[in-house]
C-alpha cells in the first residue's frame, strides 16, 4: 500500500517534487585569470566546505583548489578536467559542474554544459569579454542555458562597468541586466547598491580575510544617513537613473529563454558582494525541471552520460561514467536499461562526488550527477532509463585538428600502452587511429586541441607506467567516410591524404589542407564525408 500526501501524491512522487525543487546544477564558465577559481572556493567557503579561507591562495606553484586534482593540472596551473562538486546551502543542494578553462578542452566543456541547467559567466572587470569567455558563451546559447553575469575584480583600477555592460550586449549578442551597481571603483570600491529595492550596502575592509565581511545598509534616499558620501548618493542616483532609462529590463521569462542576462558586481578576493550574489543565484537559477519539458511530468528514472573518466583513484584503474539524473529518483542496486543497445544493467556502483572524494549514494533526484562505477559497457552520451523508453540527444563533437604518431617507448609495456589509449579513447579525451594502408602499429592520436596530447601522454605515464614519444603529423582535417568498404576503396584521394580506421571501424581519412579535402570532395560525390 502506497502512502499518499495531503496532495494525492504518494510520498515518492511527493519527495521527488520537493528534491527537484530544491536542486541547482550550475557551471561556471569564464577565460582563465577571471577569477573562477577564487569564486568557486568562496561560494564552498559560505557553504561550510572548505574551513581554511584562502587555501587556493598562491597556486600558481602549488594548485590545490579541491576540483583541481590531475597531476599535470597541478604542473601546469589549469584546470584540464571537470569535475563536479555537491554541497548543500540553506536548503537547497547545489551541484557545481567544474569546466575546464583551458580553449584546447572545449569539447570536454561542452559535454559538461550538456549536464547544467544554468551558467555563472565571470568577467574581469579590467578586461570585459575575453575570447574563451566568447566561446564558452556560444555554448550555452546552442544548448539554451540561461547565464548569469559576475562581474569580478572591481577592487582592482581600471574598470568601467558601463563599458562592460556595453560589451556584453555587443560581441555577445545578449541584453545585460545589472541587479546590482558598484559604490566607487578600483581602490574607491566600497560596497554595492540592489537596483530594485535601492538599498545599498558599504563593506567594512576586511584585514583578516575572515569571510563575513562586515557591512551596514542604508536605503540610498536616506539624505539623513553618512554612511554614503554626498558625492557617491548622487553619482549613484545618476548611474541608476540612466540605467533605469537606457538599459535592459530584467525579466525572468527573458533570462530563462536567454535573451537577458543578470549582471552582478563585486570583488571575490575581498568577499565584496559574493554572498548576495550567491542569494540572487540560487533564486535565479532555475531547478533542474524548470527547462525540460519534454521530461517534466515524467517520474520514471532517466539521465544520460556526459562525461567518462579513467583512474579517478590511481590505485584502482576503474572508470567513472558521469550520470545527470534528468528524471525520476535513482536508487542504487536499480537495474535500468541503455537506450543504445536495449541492454539492462544493475547500477550497483554509484556515487556522490566532491572532486576526488567519493561517497557511495544510494538515491539521487534530477539534476544530480552521480559517479557510477565499473561501466564498462558504457559510453558517452548514453541514455540510461527505467520504464517507459526515452532517449537523450546525443553529444555533439568538436572538430579534430590536431595529429601525432604516439609510440611507446618500452616494449615489454605494450599491453598497458594499448589498455590505456582504450581506456582514453572510451572517454573521449583523444581520438585513437591507425593507418589502414600500412602494416605499422604505431597509432595516431587525434585530438581537438594540442594540449590533449600532452594529458594523454601524461595519464598514460601516471596511470599506466608507459613512457611514450609523439611526433606531430602536418595533417589538419579529418572527416568520415559514409560509404561501403568498397567504395572507400574506390576514393580518388590526393596523393598526402592517410587513410585510418578508428577503434569501433569507422573509416577516417586525413587531409593536410582544406584544399586537399575539396579537391577530394569534387572527384568522389557517391560518398558521403562527416565530421568524426
Ligand atoms: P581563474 O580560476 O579564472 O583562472 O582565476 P583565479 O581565481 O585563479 O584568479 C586569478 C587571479 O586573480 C588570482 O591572482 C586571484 O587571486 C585574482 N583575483 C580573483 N578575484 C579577484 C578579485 O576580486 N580582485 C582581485 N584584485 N584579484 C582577484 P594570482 O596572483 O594569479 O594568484 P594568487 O597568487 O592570488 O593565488
Amino acid at each position: 500500500m502506497s502512502m499518499t500526501s495531503p496532495h494525492g501524491e504518494s510520498r515518492e512522487e511527493s519527495s521527488l517534487r520537493k528534491e527537484t525543487l530544491r536542486r541547482r546544477t550550475f557551471a561556471i564558465i569564464s577565460h582563465p585569470d577571471a577569477g573562477k577559481t577564487t569564486i568557486t572556493e568562496k561560494l564552498l567557503l559560505y557553504a561550510g566546505c572548505l574551513d581554511v579561507a584562502g587555501m587556493v591562495r598562491g597556486r600558481r606553484n602549488q594548485r590545490a583548489v579541491t576540483s583541481d586534482w590531475m597531476e599535470l593540472e597541478r604542473k601546469r596551473g589549469i584546470s584540464v578536467t571537470s569535475t563536479v562538486l555537491s554541497f548543500e546551502y540553506q536548503g537547497f543542494h547545489i551541484n557545481l559542474l567544474d569546466t575546464p578553462g583551458h580553449e584546447d578542452f572545449s569539447e570536454d566543456t561542452y559535454r559538461t554544459l550538456m549536464a547544467a541547467d544554468c551558467a555563472v559567466m565571470v568577467l574581469d572587470v579590467t578586461k570585459g569579454v575575453e575570447p574563451q569567455t566568447k566561446k564558452l558563451f556560444k555554448v550555452c546559447v546552442q544548448r539554451k542555458i540561461p547565464i548569469i553575469t559576475f562581474v569580478n575584480k572591481l577592487d582592482r583600477p581600471g574598470g568601467d562597468p558601463i563599458g562592460v555592460l556595453g560589451e556584453i550586449e555587443q560581441v555577445l549578442g545578449i541584453g545585460a541586466s545589472p541587479l546590482n551597481w558598484p559604490i566607487g571603483e578600483g581602490a574607491d570600491f566600497r560596497g554595492l547598491c540592489d537596483r530594485r529595492s535601492r538599498v545599498a550596502t558599504v563593506f567594512q575592509p576586511d584585514t583578516t580575510a575572515s569571510l563575513m565581511v562586515p557591512s551596514e545598509s542604508v536605503p540610498l534616499d536616506d539624505a539623513e544617513s553618512s554612511l554614503l558620501t554626498q558625492e557617491e548618493r548622487e553619482s549613484l542616483q545618476r548611474d541608476l537613473d540612466l540605467l533605469d532609462h537606457a538599459g535592459e529590463p530584467f525579466t525572468r521569462e527573458r533570462f530563462l529563454e536567454g535573451t537577458v542576462t543578470p549582471v552582478f558586481f563585486g570583488s571575490a578576493l575581498t568577499n565584496y558582494g559574493i554572498e548576495a550574489f550567491l542569494e540572487a543565484f540560487l533564486d535565479l537559477c532555475p531547478s533542474p525541471d524548470m527547462r525540460q519539458e519534454d521530461i517534466r511530468a515524467r517520474t520514471e528514472f532517466s539521465g544520460f552520460v556526459f562525461k567518462l573518466q579513467a583512474n579517478m583513484d590511481p590505485r584502482h584503474h576503474d572508470q567513472v561514467a558521469f550520470l545527470r539524473v534528468c528524471s525520476g529518483i535513482f536508487t542504487r542496486d536499480m537495474d535500468v536499461t541503455n537506450a543504445r543497445t536495449g541492454k539492462k544493467l544493475r547500477l550497483a556502483r554509484s556515487h556522490r562526488l566532491f572532486a576526488r572524494d567519493r561517497e557511495t549514494t544510494d538515491v539521487a533526484y534530477p539534476g544530480d550527477i552521480i559517479g557510477l562505477g565499473h561501466t564498462g559497457d558504457l559510453r558517452l552520451g548514453d541514455t540510461l532509463y527505467v520504464g517507459t523508453p526515452i532517449h537523450f540527444a546525443s553529444m555533439p563533437r568538436f572538430e579534430l585538428e590536431c595529429f601525432a604518431r604516439v609510440m611507446c617507448n618500452d616494449t615489454l609495456r605494450r599491453k598497458q600502452f594499448d589498455r590505456g589509449l582504450t581506456q582514453l579513447t572510451q572517454e573521449g579525451a583523444v581520438e585513437v587511429l591507425l593507418n589502414a594502408r600500412s602494416t605499422q602499429r604505431e597509432p595516431i592520436l587525434a585530438a581537438v586541441g594540442r594540449l590533449q596530447f600532452d594529458v594523454v601522454q601524461a595519464r598514460l605515464q601516471t596511470e599506466y607506467g608507459v613512457e611514450t614519444q609523439l611526433a606531430p603529423l602536418d595533417y589538419h582535417i579529418a572527416r568520415e567516410v559514409k560509404g561501403t568498404l568498397r567504395d572507400v576503396e574506390a576514393l580518388q584521394l590526393p596523393y598526402s591524404a592517410m587513410v585510418t580506421t578508428a577503434h569501433d571501424g569507422r573509416v577516417i581519412i586525413l587531409f593536410k589542407s582544406q584544399w586537399d579535402f575539396d579537391y577530394c570532395k569534387k572527384g568522389n560525390t557517391s560518398v558521403e564525408f562527416v565530421t568524426p
